[in-house]
């Protein structure tokens, strides 16, 4: 069904984000704005000065309680888009297995949360947003990000289904390497790297995913769900052919045509 309002087409549309305080959920609660929505920005740590709401995504009671007040003050809730995430960089030698469990209870357990506490406000037409990660299509290193990503991708797939058939949507999009406080602590070295492995060499920024965010939220996609979009520069589409293809080249990449 095509929305009346084309240029707003979340207009009149409840819809809640997690980890809305900073980087790809605040850009993703001012592009929801910005299409009509009422956007609720939620954080465990919300700016001082800023209009998040407070909510830890791996507390039941904090969820219980956003969804009373919803509850109350709007009657039902659109939309939820699961942002919140925690990076933990440990490699599979050295991960601790309480840091493994708390990277999974944000990461994982947090959406889960959020999919059993909205999802009974939410009318048919609603639609679900979790954001993965290209660590989830691939090995990436951080095997307690990497897992709990993964397991997203578990969570996902089964509340498509079983939501499907109450006409609420739930899909999912993987960033790849997007320029955000997550990253800011990078090394040049991490960052090359990933770089050299994206085809369209550059990273992303918010302002690549939100538009997407608000597609999946919008009736423009009301025949989408259960998919997962990458949005990642390519990164993940060669499955780690691209230093292997712009190794044995002649040249240099940039240089070359197909
Ligand atoms: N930046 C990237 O390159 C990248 C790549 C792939 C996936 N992602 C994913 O995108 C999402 C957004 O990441 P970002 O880059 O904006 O990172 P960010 O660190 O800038 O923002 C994450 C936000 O989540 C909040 N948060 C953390 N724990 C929380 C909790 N328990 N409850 C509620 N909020 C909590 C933080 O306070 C912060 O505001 C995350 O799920 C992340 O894993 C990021």
């Amino acid at each position: 069904m095509e929305s009346d309002h084309p240029t707003h087409p979340l207009t009149g549309k409840v819809i809640v984000i997690t980890g809305a305080a900073r980087g790809q959920g605040a850009a993703e609660a001012r592009a929801l704005a910005q299409a009509g929505a009422k956007a609720i920005a939620t954080d465990v740590r919300p700016e001082p000065d800023g209009d998040c709401r407070r909510l830890d995504v791996t507390s039941e009671s904090d969820w219980t309680a956003l969804a009373a007040e919803l509850r109350e003050t709007y009657g039902h809730v659109h939309g939820l888009v699961n942002n919140a995430g925690v990076i933990q960089r440990d490699r599979l030698g050295e991960v601790r297995p309480e840091d493994f469990a708390d990277v999974h209870a944000v990461n994982a357990t947090g959406p889960l949360l959020g999919i059993q506490h909205l999802a009974p406000l939410m009318p048919p037409g609603s639609a679900i947003v979790n954001v993965g990660s290209s660590a989830a299509l691939t090995g990436y290193y951080p095997v307690a990000y990497t897992a709990s990503k993964w397991a997203l991708r578990g969570v996902s797939k089964i509340a498509a289904m079983e939501l499907g058939p109450r006409g609420i949507r739930v899909n999912t999009v993987h960033p790849g390497y997007i320029e955000t406080e997550m990253t800011a602590a990078a090394t040049p070295a991490f960052r090359e790297a990933t770089i050299g492995e994206t085809p369209l060499g550059r990273s992303g920024t918010v302002d690549d995913i939100a538009p997407l965010v608000v597609f999946l939220l919008s009736d423009a996609s009301s025949f989408i769900t259960g998919a997962e979009i990458p949005v990642d520069g390519g990164l993940t589409a060669h499955g780690g052919v691209k230093s292997i293809s712009d190794a044995v080249r002649p040249g240099t990449p940039d240089t070359q045509t197909p």
